[in-house]
């Protein structure tokens, strides 16, 4: 778990994040055990920005992995932060609802983990679709 913590922090390190300063980091594991990060990055034109767990994801899908099989996220000091709903949702479309969702400081230290099915119970899926 802590090269995927470590990977969420370098990548918290680089978010753009001039508008509400709230810096993010996120790494997610994929079916091979390789890691891919991402940062939020906001915009100016403010609902152009997006999460870090959705820059996370594209390049997991970019390197041709099609699983999430752990996941780090933090943001700012040591009040946990959760994937928002919109992102928890992009978690699910490639994760199984036991996938660990790490929830840590901006330091790293571990405060929660949770399950994806804890946080998005009843989810929709790409079940639903077939
Ligand atoms: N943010 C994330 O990157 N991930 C989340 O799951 C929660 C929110 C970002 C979006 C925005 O840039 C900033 O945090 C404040 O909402």
């Amino acid at each position: 778990m802590q090269d995927l913590i470590k990977a969420a922090m370098a990548a918290r390190a680089k978010a753009h994040a001039p508008y509400s300063k709230f810096y993010v980091g996120a790494a997610m594991r994929d079916e091979h055990g390789q890691v891919h990060a991402g940062c939020n990055i906001e915009n100016a034109a403010y609902p152009q920005g997006w999460c870090a767990e959705c820059s996370a994801v594209a390049h997991l899908v970019m390197s041709g992995a099609t699983r999430i099989t752990e996941v780090a996220v933090l943001g700012n000091g040591d009040v946990l932060c959760t994937p928002c709903g919109g992102c928890r949702q992009k978690i699910r479309e490639f994760a199984a609802g036991d996938v660990k969702i790490h929830c840590c400081t901006e330091m790293g230290v571990l405060l929660k983990s949770f399950t994806l099915d804890e946080l998005l119970p009843a989810s929709f899926g790409p079940e639903n679709l077939k």
